[in-house]
C-alpha cells in the first residue's frame, strides 16, 4: 500500500480525467488523495464572467458551496479522499492593473500568465506542504492539454514540487477537452515525458468513475462538448484508448492515458 496524490486544477478535473485510475488504485488499497487546486471560496463582488458561470450552474446565491459538497461526494464515490485548496479560479482572480483576469466570453488560455507571477510558486509550496505530510509514492496531475491557464499553473507547481521532493510525477490526458486532441502547453524545463501510456481501467472501476462524474451536476451542462451526453463521450474515449494500449486485443477494455516523466534537473 502506498499513497497516491492527485493534483487537479478545478473540482472536478481528476474524476474526468483520471477518476478510473484512482478508482483502481483506491480499490487495490493505496490511500488516494484528491488534493483541489483552485478551490478557494471568493468574495462579492464577482466578476461579468464569473457571474455568467454562475447562472449556467444555477448556483447564484454561494456557488463555491455547492461545488465543494459535489466534489466531496464524487471523490468518495472513487474510493479517495478529497482535500480542497484556498486559491481562487481564475474567473475570480485580477490581472496587475486591479481588473479582472477573465473577460466575459473571453480566453483562459496562457496568454494571461504573465499576470501572476508569484501564483504558480505560490502553489508549488502548498503541494510541497501535503507531499511533505502524506509521503506518497506517486504524484499524478493533468498535462494541461488544451492549455487553460489555471491547469498550466496546476502542472507547473506540481513538477516544481515533485521535483524538489523527489517523487514520482505523472501526467494524465485532460478530459473531456483530450478528446479534440488540442496541443500540450509547454512543460517547464527540467522534466521530459516518456511515451504516452494507455492504463487499462477494469469495469468497476470504471462504473465508480461515471457514478462520480455524474455527481458534478452543476457542471455537466459545461462539460458537455461532443455530440453525446458527457457520460457516453468519456466512455467511448476509454475504449479507444484501450484498443490503443492493448496491442489490438479483442477485449475492448477501458484506458486513461497518462505520460510517465522524468526529472532532468532538480530545482
Ligand atoms: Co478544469
Amino acid at each position: 500500500m502506498r499513497t497516491i496524490i492527485a493534483i487537479s486544477p478545478h473540482l472536478d478535473d481528476a474524476v474526468l480525467s483520471y477518476g478510473g485510475r484512482l478508482a483502481q488504485l483506491a480499490s487495490a488499497g493505496n490511500q488516494v488523495i484528491v488534493y483541489t487546486v483552485f478551490a478557494g471560496t471568493p468574495e462579492p463582488p464577482y466578476s461579468a464572467a464569473a457571474e455568467e458561470f454562475h447562472s449556467s450552474w444555477q448556483t447564484p446565491d454561494e456557488p463555491l458551496r455547492t461545488r465543494l459538497k459535489e466534489d466531496r461526494a464524487a471523490v468518495r464515490r472513487i474510493g479517495a479522499m478529497p482535500v480542497h485548496g484556498p486559491f481562487l479560479d481564475a474567473i475570480y482572480r485580477r490581472d496587475k492593473q486591479g481588473a479582472w483576469l477573465i473577460k466575459p466570453g473571453g480566453d483562459t488560455d496562457c496568454g494571461l500568465f504573465d499576470e501572476e507571477p508569484e501564483l504558480t510558486g505560490q502553489i508549488a509550496g502548498a503541494v510541497e506542504q501535503l507531499i511533505i505530510r502524506h509521503d506518497p509514492g506517486l504524484v499524478v496531475t493533468c498535462s494541461a492539454t488544451g492549455a487553460h491557464i489555471d491547469h498550466v499553473r496546476a502542472r507547473d507547481a506540481a513538477v516544481l514540487a515533485a521535483a524538489r521532493a523527489g517523487v514520482q510525477l505523472k501526467l494524465w490526458e485532460d478530459l473531456p477537452y483530450g478528446q479534440a486532441s488540442p496541443g500540450m502547453h509547454p512543460l517547464p524545463d527540467g522534466i521530459s515525458l516518456c511515451p504516452p501510456e494507455a492504463e487499462p481501467v477494469d469495469a468497476l472501476s470504471w462504473q465508480k468513475k461515471l457514478h462520480a462524474v455524474s455527481g458534478y451536476a452543476s457542471q455537466l451542462d459545461m462539460l458537455q462538448c461532443g455530440a453525446g451526453h458527457i457520460l457516453d463521450d468519456l466512455t467511448s474515449h476509454a475504449v479507444r484508448r484501450g484498443r490503443g494500449g492493448s496491442g489490438g486485443g479483442n477485449s475492448p477494455g477501458y484506458a486513461e492515458l497518462a505520460w510517465p516523466t522524468v526529472f532532468s534537473e532538480l530545482r
